[in-house]
């Protein structure tokens, strides 16, 4: 993939995925995040790298944060956001996805973030541009959603992580989650060797699944997260799964929820994350998603500034 997303120099010319991504891109763009943090919330100087920009949200599925932290991290650097409503255009008079794009670039637009049910999407919209326009993969069905691996490598980043002394569990619908793939990822180039998943067999990813080659498997999560730094819990996914695999929420939390219970089987202070939305009471208990480990909404937070970072680094001049 880096053939597309890389120019000749090394410059990110598209972001697609995390995965082959070189460490030291990885580390800039945090580096320029943390930097754009402290200029945003200063507010001393005017931050208007991309003035004269035009992005698009093009989000075929439903987003609360990427969505909005995309338009507001845009605005922000000075560039124009639109959000393209799909529902309202002639996508729903049978314009293919192609055609959409192309009749898009032909108003001049410097960026289309793209979210898809079927994977691949992006790369196809990438390798297929009229224009020099970059593409920005906003997730993907099950492939990748790397703007979600960087916010949270940013999230354990700041709150001082030593990447190669950290230990990881990642637990719940493996299978269906592209933040888990984009997680492993960012999480991998950046020195994390003690990676944990935890699924119901059911959830799990095929073994022959290159992406968590060098993961450790653990079947329960009371295993999993004995002596963990930081716990990353997922949804279930049902609008991506067989009616025959869902299982029953009552069961799967009994199993696999993160109760106090079960956190306190992790490291003193282990840090509680989960990309959002949640399913209450069913991945997280209240009193954990809620309580002072947790950094969900710490995460959000910083997503508009991994965003920030990658629409500077794609489209700053
Ligand atoms: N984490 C995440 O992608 O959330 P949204 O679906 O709300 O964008």
């Amino acid at each position: 993939m880096n053939d597309l997303q890389l120019d000749a120099d090394g410059r990110l010319r598209h972001f697609i995925t995390l995965a082959g991504l070189p460490r030291a891109t990885l580390e800039r763009l945090l580096d320029r995040a943390e930097a754009l943090r402290r200029d945003s919330l200063d507010g001393a100087r005017p931050l208007d790298v991309l003035a004269g920009r035009t992005l698009i949200n093009l989000f075929f599925e439903p987003s609360t944060r990427t969505r909005t932290s995309f338009d507001l991290a845009a605005q922000r650097l000075g560039a124009l956001a639109i959000n393209f409503d799909i529902e309202r255009s002639s996508t729903v008079k049978g314009e293919s996805l192609l055609d959409t794009v192309h009749t898009l670039e032909a108003m001049h637009v410097d960026a289309f973030v793209v979210r898809h049910k079927e994977s691949g999407t992006p790369e196809t919209i990438a390798r297929n541009l009229h224009s020099r326009a970059a593409v920005l993969n906003a997730g993907d069905g099950n492939h990748a959603h790397p703007t979600q691996g960087l916010l949270d490598a940013l999230t354990l980043h700041r709150r001082g992580a030593d990447f190669s002394k950290l230990a990881v569990v990642i637990c719940g619908d493996i299978r269906h989650s592209r933040v888990a793939r984009s997680d492993v990822d960012a999480l991998r180039t950046l020195g994390v060797r003690d990676l944990r998943l935890c699924a119901p067999p059911e959830l799990l990813p095929d073994t022959a699944d290159a992406d968590f080659a060098q993961c450790t498997f653990v079947s329960t999560l009371d295993a999993a997260i004995t002596g963990c730094d930081a716990a990353i819990m997922l949804r279930l996914q049902k609008e991506r799964m067989e009616a025959a695999s869902i299982p029953s929420e009552a069961d799967y939390f009994a199993r696999y929820g993160l109760t106090r219970t079960r956190l306190a089987r992790a490291k003193p202070g282990c840090f509680v994350m989960h990309p959002g939305p949640i399913n209450r009471n069913v991945e997280i208990a209240d009193d954990v998603a809620d309580g002072a480990q947790s950094l969900i909404l710490e995460q959000v937070s910083n997503g508009v500034f991994a965003r920030m970072a990658v629409l500077a680094e794609l489209l700053s001049k």
